[in-house]
């Protein structure tokens, strides 16, 4: 694989200077290294001095002890305006036996900002291999994340106040957890430009936090994840900054850590702080023998402390839905939708669209020389699963066939599309996929979520299927349109005995512009296992198969004249 000169590779030995009292490299100094590494990475981008703006979630999965190797790897994924999103991967080595384990993936945003002057703009980053082109395109839906997170905390606060169900009994006052501590930014901890490394603030955190945790815990604390956060505003060499924390709650085995950090100059007493960022800690803490220790319930004690008590319960909720959305496997039913998953499922689904696309070892099983078109099927090693792509060339522009549409086949608005036509033709052809669909939830003008029947089939019962359904035009002239769906759970719309409750796992539509005047729409569908069976009998058969309904929707649409 081809790697970009702008990409960034540091390695560190972990000395005791860098450890902890456990003798594990302390997650400040890490934190420190990659900021720096993903601060290089996004300059020899820019060609100009950069500061970081946020960091998304960060979890370290594995310890690295004195003596190891750490290797950060730093890359810009996307430049967006003035901002870029460097993904920054973490790994240790062990030098006796070689073995190399991932630490953290994580993914900082970086804005291009040379002294005394504005923001610049930046140029598109050059993309050289897959994983370039695939990185490139999930990151947009990162950032849609990262930019609605605060919305998504804030409905969750709203309901998290309703439901207050706080219990006395044995909890801990978090008052006793309350520290204070104040840095005086020197030259070692800044650019060039007298700017502190957003790194070094992240280092200065971890310390302040973990004497928190540890008046919980009475053990050294672990650092486990760092949520998303922004750095408001910068601050500067000569700058006395002013880390505030206080633990904000305590689950089974792990305890959040809130710190506020405020920047005052050199004449601070008479000036107003300057609220620098905001972020919130996750510890554990492990004995001797490496078991987690259980951390006692607190106690909020004043409206303030109250609403940041609910502040952790949401924040977690989000963290651990995202996990287990994201870490679910192929074949289990979705978590159930809500809307405060919603930005994680569109990047999910346009993940798992992309990915599907750019897998090498697609192989054309059909070529059909009446409407040329061709099926191609991925044969994946480990699992049987038919994965088809359709391939056709439409005379109109790529924007024209994206259009806008809605599953019944119904123009929402502008001129006929190519996706209003397929979906017609997924209709007509309705002993195969769709017997009826009704739109459940309207969620954004890009997002649908739909209810689809599929009619009995010999020996098979009628089967029905929620799915959501996103669209997205392309940012650049070279990007597709995309259509992605999903299967989603939905609270309202349970399983009923008379359908068979079915899965698609990843679905859509890629169309690519092919010439000024004419685009190549590609078709995607992958099932979960539980439909394989259906689809087998199916092809057996020689009945309906996925492939042949693809050929019908492909006549159809030849006989309403759209084609070649
Ligand atoms: N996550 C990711 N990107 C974000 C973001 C977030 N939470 N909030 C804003 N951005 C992006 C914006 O989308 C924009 O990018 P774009 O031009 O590519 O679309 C860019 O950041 C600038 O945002 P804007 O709203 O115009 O902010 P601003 O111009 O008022 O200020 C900074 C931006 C970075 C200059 C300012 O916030 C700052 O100085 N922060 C401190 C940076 C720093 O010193 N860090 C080191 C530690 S002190
Ligand atoms: P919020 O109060 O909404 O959480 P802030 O930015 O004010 O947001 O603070 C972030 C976190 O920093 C708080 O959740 C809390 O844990 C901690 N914190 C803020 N102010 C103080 C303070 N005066 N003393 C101790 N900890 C504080």
């Amino acid at each position: 694989m081809r790697h970009s000169c702008m990409d960034v590779c540091v390695c560190q030995g972990v000395l005791p200077a860098h450890a902890d009292p456990r003798g594990e490299l302390s997650a400040g100094q890490l934190l420190r290294w990659m900021d720096a590494a993903a601060c290089l990475a996004g300059e020899k981008h820019a060609g100009v001095s950069c500061v970081t703006v946020s960091m998304d979630d960060i979890q370290f999965e594995e310890a690295a002890k004195v003596g190891q190797i750490i290797t950060i790897k730093a890359k810009v994924n996307r430049a967006f305006r003035t901002s870029m999103e460097v993904g920054i991967k973490v790994g240790v080595q062990d030098v006796l036996t070689n073995v190399e384990k991932t630490v953290s993936v994580a993914y900082g945003t970086y804005v291009a900002k040379p002294v005394g002057a504005g923001k610049v703009e930046l140029e598109p980053v050059k993309l050289l291999s897959a994983e370039d082109h695939l990185e490139h395109s999930l990151a947009i839906e990162r950032r849609r994340i990262r930019l609605g997170y605060f919305q998504i905390f804030q409905n969750l606060m709203q309901e998290s106040n309703k439901e207050d169900t706080f219990e006395e009994e044995d909890a801990i006052s978090i008052e006793l957890t309350h520290v204070q501590s104040i840095e005086l930014v020197l030259p070692p901890h800044a650019n060039h430009h007298g700017n502190t490394f957003g790194g070094q603030i992240m280092a200065w955190m971890d310390t302040v936090a973990s004497i928190s945790a540890s008046c919980l815990c009475h053990s050294y604390p672990v650092l486990k994840s760092v949520n998303m956060f922004k750095f408001w505003g910068p601050s500067f060499v000569g700058d006395c900054l002013v880390f505030s924390t206080i633990v904000n709650n305590t689950f089974q085995n792990s305890v959040e850590v809130g710190v506020r950090v405020e920047a005052y100059d050199c004449e601070w007493i008479k000036d107003q702080p300057r609220h620098i960022n905001s972020a919130f800690l996750i510890f554990s803490a492990v004995n001797d023998k490496g078991q987690l220790l259980p951390f006692p319930k607190v106690k909020p004690t004043t409206e303030d402390v109250m609403r940041r008590y609910h502040g952790a319960i949401a924040r977690r909720r989000i963290r651990l839905t995202r996990k287990c959305i994201l870490s679910a496997k192929g074949d289990k039913p979705s978590e159930p939708w809500d809307r405060s998953n919603q930005v994680i499922y569109m990047c999910l689904m346009f993940q798992a669209l992309t990915h599907l696309a750019a897998k090498p070892g697609w192989e054309i099983t059909r070529t059909l020389d009446d409407v040329s078109a061709s099926l191609w099927r991925f044969r994946p090693m480990t699992r049987n699963r038919p994965k088809i792509i359709k391939t056709r060339y439409y005379k109109c522009e790529a924007r024209e066939a994206f259009g806008e549409y809605s599953l019944k086949g119904e123009a929402l608005s502008g001129n006929y599309s190519i996706l209003k036509g397929f979906y017609q033709g997924l209709c007509v052809c309705a002993t195969c996929i769709c017997r009826t669909c009704e739109v459940l939830q309207a969620v954004s003008e890009e997002e649908k979520i739909y209810y689809v029947m599929s009619p009995p089939t010999r020996g098979y019962e009628p089967r029905d299927f929620v799915i959501l359904v996103s669209q997205r035009q392309p940012c650049k002239p070279d990007e597709p349109y995309t259509v992605a769906v999903r299967s989603v759970t939905l609270r309202a719309m349970p399983p009923s005995p008379e359908f068979s409750r079915s899965e698609v796992l990843c679905a859509g539509f890629q169309i690519h512009t092919s010439t000024s005047s004419s685009c190549t729409v590609c078709y995607f569908n992958e099932v979960t296992s539980g439909v394989m069976p259906y689809l087998a009998a199916n092809l057996a058969s020689s009945s309906k198969s996925i492939e042949d309904t693809a050929l019908e929707c492909i006549k159809f649409l030849e006989m309403k004249g759209c084609m070649y």
